[in-house]
């Protein structure tokens, strides 16, 4: 995708150095960090420099390749990239990828094939998922699955992009997404760049655009999906699903087939992030609170199969109960 004009992937490496748009930064600054080696890759995975399960992903298969160059212990450095987020499960399918690599290499050869593959499963998610929306859609999402998240286009904002470019009139409601705000912050800067009519809410507005129809398509990321179709994505997202059905509304979750743990039967065997409370007690290193009060800071929950209408993968679109069919393929 482009900022100010020039192509740009979330995640890339050049001469051994892992690129990442650093997002904390945004939409302040539009800058590029530079991670020399695994363990500094793994840090920006852990801090966020770089999120969002896709772009983790292949942050992830890049920093493993870090370590082959740098003639690591394999083994050693797959565990700590693996220690660095414990739910997007982009992240585990990329190193267990990496690890199987003979020689630095084959390392590197695969590492940019998952990024290559990421890119085009996003796209592809884009051509399946804009059949689903109509012209005049007001469309709701959640937390920020565009190609910030992604190695580029992004999941649930992928089928947006391809709508605007057909020249359907679509207006998108952006959930903030406390408390990291990735929604105000990056779902909000991305759609700017695209022109993408939208506008911002809080998390707790969504119910009342829902009961008025003025919102009529919900579509959220993923970060793992189990084997039954449950999925966990940005905590608020399950709430969302509750009132998508409650009011009638399609909810629709996008992700490439990377995102399905094939060894997860259902919702609650995913591990779900505690994040630090500060991050809840917080804005911007300002406190909110009084000093006495503690905070509890899940950074994921799952929304059950039967909220879900559909997943939008590269592969097309299958309903829950599908999702285990592609196992085989
Ligand atoms: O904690 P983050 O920002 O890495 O969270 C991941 C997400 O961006 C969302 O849950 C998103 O909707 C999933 S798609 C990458």
């Amino acid at each position: 995708m482009k900022v100010q004009d020039k192509y740009y992937r979330t995640v890339w490496m050049e001469d051994g150095v892992v690129k990442l748009i650093n997002q904390p930064l945004l939409p302040d600054k539009f800058e590029i960090y530079s991670s020399k080696d695994y363990q500094q890759t793994a840090q920006a995975i852990k801090t966020m420099i770089v999120r969002g399960a896709g772009a983790i992903g292949a942050a992830a298969g890049y920093a493993l390749a870090q370590a082959f160059f740098a003639d690591e212990d394999r083994k050693k450095a797959a565990e700590v990239i693996k220690n660095t987020r414990p739910t997007a499960q982009n992240l585990f399918y990329a190193v267990e990828r990496v690890l199987k690599a003979n020689d630095k290499e084959e390392a590197l050869k695969i590492a940019i094939q998952i990024a290559d593959e990421d890119a085009e499963a996003c796209k592809k998610i884009g051509e399946f998922g804009e059949s689903l929306i109509e012209h005049g859609a007001k469309i709701l999402t959640h937390c920020n699955a565009g190609w910030l998240a992604f190695v580029d286009w992004g999941t649930a904002l992928s089928p947006i992009y391809r709508a605007i470019r057909k020249g359907k009139e679509v207006f998108v409601y952006v959930n903030e997404t406390r408390p990291r705000l990735q929604g105000a912050r990056l779902t909000a800067w991305e759609l700017s760049q695209e022109k993408v009519p939208h506008a911002i809410i809080a998390d707790n507005a969504a119910g009342y655009y829902m009961k008025k129809q003025e919102i009529n398509f919900v579509i959220t990321g993923a970060d793992r999906i189990a084997l039954n179709g449950d999925t966990a994505n940005k905590i608020g997202t399950y709430t969302k699903s509750v009132l998508a059905k409650e009011n009638n509304i399609p909810f629709y979750i996008a992700a490439p087939t990377s995102t399905i743990d094939f060894h997860c039967p259902s919702g609650e065997h995913i591990p779900i992030e505690e994040r630090d409370e500060k991050e809840v007690l917080e804005v911007r290193g300002v406190r909110l609170s009084p000093q006495e009060s503690r905070a509890k800071n899940p950074a994921f929950d799952v929304t059950p199969h039967e909220y879900i209408k559909g997943i939008i993968t590269e592969k097309g679109i299958f309903t829950p109960d599908q999702i285990k069919d592609l196992a085989t393929d």
